[in-house]
């Protein structure tokens, strides 16, 4: 497994990748590796020929009160998990080698980033298509996969892929949860024991929606404000938001259809956690 920092290293062992015709995964990721990750990268590697994971905490998609400063790392560990699944290539930049003093071009999607965490979070979409468009034309994959978890951000990367024409296909990744539901998250290390029990309250929300919905509950306003008591009689918690909406244009809806999201952001002490799922007949 090679460890490149720079981004002309990774374009030249990208070239190498494709000259030699092999077909390329990216799993871009802020490090700080757990299963949910490991999960994506398993999926890369059924998927292609070579594996590409990048480890990059890009604070251009950190507000100034957010946990930028803060945010977890552990690059030993992050590597041997990359390498016990089998990761060809860790790309590892430096923020000055992501953005250089000269750099003034931002990549902006429109209407998918106006909603849910878009609008607790100005300006982090943004940063998120900045970096994954750099990350793309840092290491020229033919596939890139993320988790559904961060469903919003699958939603905004593969608009930016279809309306810039990338040749790159998007994969996304079913959630992966921890034993008793709480979905994996790398800022689930913030959470202290009395909170880490509160933050079950998300699962237990979509749980709580979809019974509802199964038992012929199609109004949204009466699935949020069941939720919405249900996250409240849990201790250490605030809501951020709690939204039926449509899942592909994230514009809420009143009255639920074949295929509706609920999405949830809430605050567990000071850790903002996410979390999602379809509602849809089974
Ligand atoms: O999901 C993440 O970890 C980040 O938003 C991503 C996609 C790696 C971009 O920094």
């Amino acid at each position: 497994m090679e460890v490149i920092e720079t981004v002309e290293r990774m374009q030249e062992s990208a070239d190498e990748f494709r000259s030699a015709g092999y077909t390329v995964a990216l799993v871009p990721t802020m490090g700080y590796l757990h299963e949910g990750h490991l999960e994506l990268m398993r999926v890369g590697r059924k998927h292609s020929d070579k594996l590409i994971v990048s480890i990059f905490v890009n604070p251009a998609q950190f507000g100034p009160t957010d946990d930028f400063g803060e945010y977890p790392r552990d690059t030993e560990g992050d590597l041997k998990k990359a390498r016990e699944v089998g990761a060809d290539v860790v790309f590892m930049p430096s923020v000055e080698e992501m953005y250089p003093e000269v750099s003034q071009t931002k990549v902006h999607v429109e209407k998918v980033t106006q909603h849910l965490c878009g609008i607790s979070r100005p300006g982090h979409f943004e940063g998120v298509t900045t970096v994954v468009c750099k990350l793309f034309n840092a290491t020229k994959p033919h596939m890139a996969v993320f988790g559904q978890k961060d469903y919003q951000q699958l939603t905004v990367i593969s608009r930016m892929v279809e309306d810039l024409n990338m040749d790159i296909e998007i994969i996304g990744v079913h959630t992966v949860r921890e034993q008793d539901g709480l979905a994996m998250s790398s800022r689930n290390s913030y959470l202290n024991p009395e909170e880490r029990k509160s933050a079950l309250c998300l699962k237990k929300s979509l749980d709580l929606a979809d019974r509802m919905f199964q038992d012929g509950e199609k109004t949204a306003r009466v699935i949020r404000e069941a939720v919405e008591s249900l996250i409240k009689g849990h201790a250490f918690t605030e809501i951020d938001y709690v939204t039926l909406c449509d899942p592909a244009t994230l514009e809420d809806i009143e009255t639920l259809g074949e295929n509706s999201l609920l999405a949830l952001a809430v605050r567990v002490g000071n850790t903002r956690l996410i979390d999602n799922c379809l509602l849809r007949k089974t």
